[in-house]
């Protein structure tokens, strides 16, 4: 059973493709006329020319909006298609989760003819964003165990451009950095339940730092200690896309 047979039942609910990360993937696939993506989850930030959604989490394919490209059931180590089957091939906020990134970059590579892009957090900046740095020391450490550093990802893709995907302020896409000026969004546990990292992680690890976040939001200590947070329009938490051309 995959991962996301048990975490992703609710991914569609607060997951909701950010339109403007989704201008940003968009201008990154240029003029690619088929993309398949590869850990495609419910399908977000898919452009029309997808053909194919590569996933191995049935919960998450059963949550595909009606009318999108066709989901094939299987994961990212070994993908059961042809070299060269589209001119692109994405892969968004997922690589952290393959067994094998090596083997997985492989075959994103073997499937494309023209492009990847792949949508990634670096993880030395990531690590920092505040809800981590200041609240959830423990639960990072345990989850940056699978992150992967971007210079990695780079390499393997046999070289790549990497630019910076700001985090909008409203942010529809709730990942983990996404509610960077929202604090009380991560007191939610819908909220909670669309990000991995507190998903994976046991209430007996969250819950102090948690408890901590609700006091310093109900005395004013968090507005106090990121008044430089309140009047950003966005925020720089790590996020990154890598283009590779083939
Ligand atoms: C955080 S979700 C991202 C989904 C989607 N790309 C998005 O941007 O919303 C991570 C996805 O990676 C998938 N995944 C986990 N392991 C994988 C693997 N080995 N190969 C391909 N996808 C995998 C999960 O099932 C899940 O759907």
């Amino acid at each position: 059973m995959a991962t996301y047979d048990t975490i992703g039942a609710t991914y569609a609910d607060t997951r909701r493709p950010d339109p403007r990360i989704a201008a940003t993937i968009h201008q990154a696939l240029g003029n690619a006329a088929s993309v398949i993506n590869v850990g495609a989850g419910t399908g977000s930030y898919e452009p029309p020319q997808t053909v194919l959604a590569v996933e191995p989490s049935a919960v998450m394919i059963a949550q595909r909006p009606a009318g999108s490209a066709p989901a094939l059931e299987a994961a990212a180590e070994s993908i059961p298609l042809a070299d060269n089957s589209a001119d692109a091939a994405m892969a968004l906020l997922t690589v952290h989760h393959w067994s094998d990134l090596e083997a997985g970059i492989g075959e994103l590579r073997r499937i494309a003819r023209q492009r990847i892009v792949i949508l990634t957090f670096d993880p030395d900046i990531n690590r920092r964003f505040w809800l981590l740095e200041e609240y959830l020391p423990e639960a990072a450490a345990l989850d940056g165990t699978r992150a992967v550093a971007v210079e990695q990802l780079a390499t393997l893709l046999g070289g790549a451009r990497i630019e910076t995907v700001p985090v909008p302020h409203d942010c529809t896409d709730g990942f983990l950095a996404a509610f960077w000026r929202r604090p009380e969004a991560y007191l939610d546990p819908e909220v909670r339940a669309g990000i991995s990292l507190f998903a994976q992680t046991s209430e007996k690890v969250l819950q102090p730092g948690l408890a901590r976040l609700s006091d310093d939001l109900s005395c004013g200590r968090w507005h106090q200690r990121h008044a430089d947070l309140l009047h950003r329009e966005a925020l720089d938490a790590g996020y990154r896309l890598l283009l590779a051309d083939l």
